[in-house]
């Protein structure tokens, strides 16, 4: 391991991303000696806290992760605390003198990381500040790490990335997607460009169809306020899904640097079609969920925070076509949903059929069944691949055959988690698994035609519930797939 240099300033260091996530990960770092004794951490919140208070809070967010107690003392005497208002001109002043105190006495060189894990409203305010306020160090590395939502649609996000982009260029602007941090997505590229099998193999030749699942059994629980401005098309669609799409899809990118994977993402996310208004219901299906069967589970309009007509999306399904040599005429067909049957987060490969049954043998289409290669992100990690063998005793039938490998509890126990994988790639200066504003861009703009048809034509409350808690989501998106002659391989 070589250490890091480096001061983080985290605004929003008092919420629950920061305590749920950000000091449990940098925590590990420091365990493993990514972070050492040239590291410290301001925690920034408007809240009046003292050093020890804060250092309390970050103590107590280990709680689960860690035994040891002395570590755990010693990482948490590197964190001081600030209290900012974002708006204030004279607070940055005061931030700086301390941020320049704290790089002189744990000799960090002016290396800075910029957290904002808080609303977005304020990115443009802080990332101005940061910069005319000369927080920005001359001698080190500069980052700006932002979380998510990155505007509601392309005219507000295009202001936001104006707004950091005064002061931080686009190598200095990591935008996590937590996806992209997880094992099991960033084994897509060593699956698709490490074996001539698969790498042969993707494309329309032999591809029948892509399917992505992301299915969550929980409901909106305490996050009402923010959902009631999201819906599931920004809160998974526009992000998460378009990311893993782009990976499923580009083309192999000359090398494997940040540079090169970013150009293929690029290019795949600007050949998905981008609908007309009048063909997003043919192609997209809506839902919310209801109550379930026995009535001891809330319909959405129900929860808290939630207007009682509410129109707000918790389930999308929708086909992407895609215009390109490689995927011309193979529908990717995706979906995701809130209070679904589990969580299960998979992707299904869907290869051709064989073009002649040579045994007779058949399923009910006269057709040896699809070969089938999951990839399971999560609960599971697991690899499947699902291919026709002979059934053993007499004669010859044909059945199939799970070729299966799943990572087991200690493997993944010991993995590390998606955000400090990240935390450590932008540390590092690594940009492969942030997006790129291009591609932030690219997917708002196929969202956007399918948010704006739906949303203007919302009179109608009636249309929601239309599915029940704890099932797989409405009748059409079964029927999106059916009016292809395809199925739903995962079907719980
Ligand atoms: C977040 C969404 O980005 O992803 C949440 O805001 C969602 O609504 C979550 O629950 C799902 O992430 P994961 O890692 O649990 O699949």
């Amino acid at each position: 391991e070589t250490q890091q240099k480096a001061l983080f300033i985290i605004f929003g260091g008092t919420g629950d991303l920061a305590k749920r996530k950000l000091y449990p990960s940098l925590f590990k770092l420091f365990e493993k000696g990514f972070l050492n004794e040239n590291f410290a951490v301001i925690g920034t919140a408007r809240r009046p806290w003292t050093d020890d208070f804060y250092r309390n809070v970050v103590t107590e967010s280990l709680a689960g992760v860690s035994e040891d107690k002395t570590k755990i003392a010693d990482f948490a005497s590197h964190f001081y605390y600030q209290s900012h208002d974002v708006t204030d001109v004279a607070h940055y002043i005061t931030l700086k003198k301390l941020a320049d105190d704290l790089d002189a006495k744990y000799q960090i060189e002016g290396n800075r990381m910029f957290y904002l894990a808080m609303s977005p409203q304020f990115f443009g305010t802080i990332a101005t500040h940061l910069g005319s306020q000369n927080l920005v160090t001359k001698n080190g590395f500069n980052r700006l790490i932002i979380e998510k939502p990155f505007g509601r649609d392309f005219e507000s996000a295009k202001k936001l990335n104006d707004e950091i982009t005064n002061t931080f260029d686009e190598s200095q602007i990591f935008r996590i997607d937590h996806y992209l941090g997880k094992e099991m997505i960033q084994n897509i590229p060593a699956i698709r460009f490490g074996n001539i099998i698969t790498q042969t193999l993707w494309n329309n030749k032999y591809i029948d169809n892509i399917q992505l699942t992301l299915s969550e059994s929980l409901g909106v629980e305490e996050r009402g306020g923010y959902y009631e401005t999201s819906g599931a098309m920004r809160d998974m669609f526009q992000n998460h899904i378009m990311q893993v799409v782009s990976l499923l899809t580009m083309d192999m990118p000359k090398e494997f640097v940040a540079s090169e994977i970013r150009k293929e993402k690029l290019k795949a996310l600007e050949a998905i079609r981008v609908l007309k208004p009048e063909e997003v219901d043919a192609n997209f299906v809506r839902g919310q969920y209801g109550a379930n069967e026995a009535g001891t589970e809330k319909a959405y309009r129900d929860e808290e925070q939630i207007a009682p007509d509410s129109m707000m999306e918790t389930f999308i399904a929708g086909r992407l076509m895609i215009d390109n040599e490689r995927w011309s005429g193979v529908p990717v067909y995706v979906r995701s949903g809130k209070r679904l049957v589990e969580k299960n987060t998979e992707i299904n490969i869907v290869f051709k059929n064989v073009e002649k049954n040579i045994f007779g043998t058949s399923d009910e289409h006269e057709h040896l069944g699809k070969d089938v290669l999951t990839i399971t992100i999560e609960p599971d990690e697991r690899f499947r691949l699902t291919i026709n063998t002979k059934e053993i005793g007499q004669g010859f039938n044909t059945n199939k055959t799970n070729l299966d490998y799943v990572n087991s509890p200690e493997t993944k126990a010991n993995t590390p988690e998606a955000y400090e994988k990240l935390l450590l790639d932008a540390l590092n200066g690594i940009a492969i698994n942030f997006a790129h504003w291009n591609e932030v861009a690219k997917a708002w703009n196929v969202a956007d035609v399918i948010l704006n048809s739906w949303h203007n034509n919302d009179d109608d409350k009636t249309v929601f519930p239309n599915y029940l808690s704890g099932s797989m989501g409405p009748e059409a998106s079964a029927k999106l797939l059916t009016d292809d002659g395809n199925y739903w391989i995962y079907n719980p």
